[in-house]
């Protein structure tokens, strides 16, 4: 369990994403007679050796060392949506720590196909948790509708979005929906006015995908969109199984976009390593001072290590002067 902190204007998030948590528990052939067969086979002849279980261990033993306020963890807990996937996903969230202490969103993984609320996403709730509305109660999510969500730490929020839906074979696309990007904007909107440092945690990262929409956020121009209008921070995500920084551009300046590789993975391929990261937030007289430390994996696998730092600095007002019509925002790749 990780140190805590007090809660003042200094706040430090740990970061981690796409764990796909193994082993993959028995599976009767009926089980596996829809997408699931396909993701089970990837996972029995490929993804098995990348994602270890060993290697999560030592992440999480490095960062139950470190002294953080909170830890986000940004989807893919699972791998094709068993039930007894979730079941041991929510125990072993448990070891990650309390709810209170850890906010996970879901991922394309854990909603590979169509599994009842109650099989699923409804054992991690208490991870969920969080208020619909900036002046509402928090409560527990009871269905996908539920999303966004706020969680109020200190001088930040923290606001979890879903894209993560049943998409046909072979595609691991996400999507956040209309009715979702209508309430993350009010909230965005709202948070801003109080001066938190709002952080929007997404599993996929919210650009086209270029070349791999297959893969990519189907509405990521709406997404932009709602972050010219309302602002953020900070936006962190998954997915991709590398780090990336990017930045999403606003009227009143641009937004750094952070992805960081699956938290249990050795190099393989054109991914990453597993890496997570710390992200040191404090307010200064006129901005936001913003130190992200990356932790990785050493090359000879034996723990984890401090392997690079940023320093970045975020406007203190970030609304814009007005509203911008949708469709007009950019995102370019740093
Ligand atoms: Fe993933
Ligand atoms: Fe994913």
């Amino acid at each position: 369990m990780f140190e805590r902190l007090s809660l003042s204007t200094s706040f430090t998030l740990a970061h981690f994403s796409d764990p796909h948590l193994g082993p993959l528990p028995p599976a009767g052939w009926r089980s596996l007679a829809n997408k699931r067969l396909s993701g089970f086979l990837s996972w029995t002849r490929n993804r098995v050796k990348i994602h270890r279980s060993d290697i999560l261990a030592l992440l999480t033993e490095d960062l139950a060392r470190q002294p953080v306020d909170h830890v986000a963890i940004t989807g893919d807990l699972v791998n094709i949506s068993l039930p007894g996937e979730f079941s041991a996903a929510a125990a072993w969230l448990r070891t990650i720590g309390t709810p209170d202490r850890v906010t996970v969103i879901p991922g394309n993984h854990d909603a590979y196909v169509n599994v009842a609320w109650s099989q699923s996403l409804a054992l991690w709730a208490d991870y969920m948790r969080g208020a619909r509305t900036p002046t509402g109660p928090e409560t527990l999510p009871g269905s996908m509708t539920d999303f966004p969500f706020i969680r109020r730490l200190g001088p930040i929020a923290l606001v979890g979005t879903s894209t993560a839906l049943p998409m046909p074979v072979f595609v691991a696309a996400g999507r956040l929906g209309p009715a979702q990007c209508d309430r993350l904007r009010a909230q965005l909107k709202q948070l801003g006015t109080e001066g938190l440092f709002r952080v929007v945690l997404i599993h996929h990262p919210p650009f086209g995908g270029g070349a791999y929409k297959r893969k990519a956020l189907l509405d990521a121009s709406k997404f932009q969109a709602v972050l010219a209008e309302a602002g953020a921070e900070m936006v962190i995500h998954g997915h991709t199984h590398v780090s990336g920084l990017a930045r999403a551009t606003t009227p009143a300046g641009t937004i750094p976009v952070i992805g960081v590789p699956s938290a249990s993975a050795i190099a393989a391929g054109h991914k990453d390593p597993a890496r997570y990261h710390l992200y040191r937030i404090e307010r200064t007289a006129d901005s936001w001072s913003l130190d992200v430390e990356i932790r990785g994996l050493s090359a000879a696998a034996d723990g984890f290590e401090r392997q690079g730092s940023m320093a970045l600095t975020i406007p203190l007002l970030s609304l814009p002067p007005r509203a911008t019509p949708p469709g007009t925002a950019t995102a370019a790749v740093a």
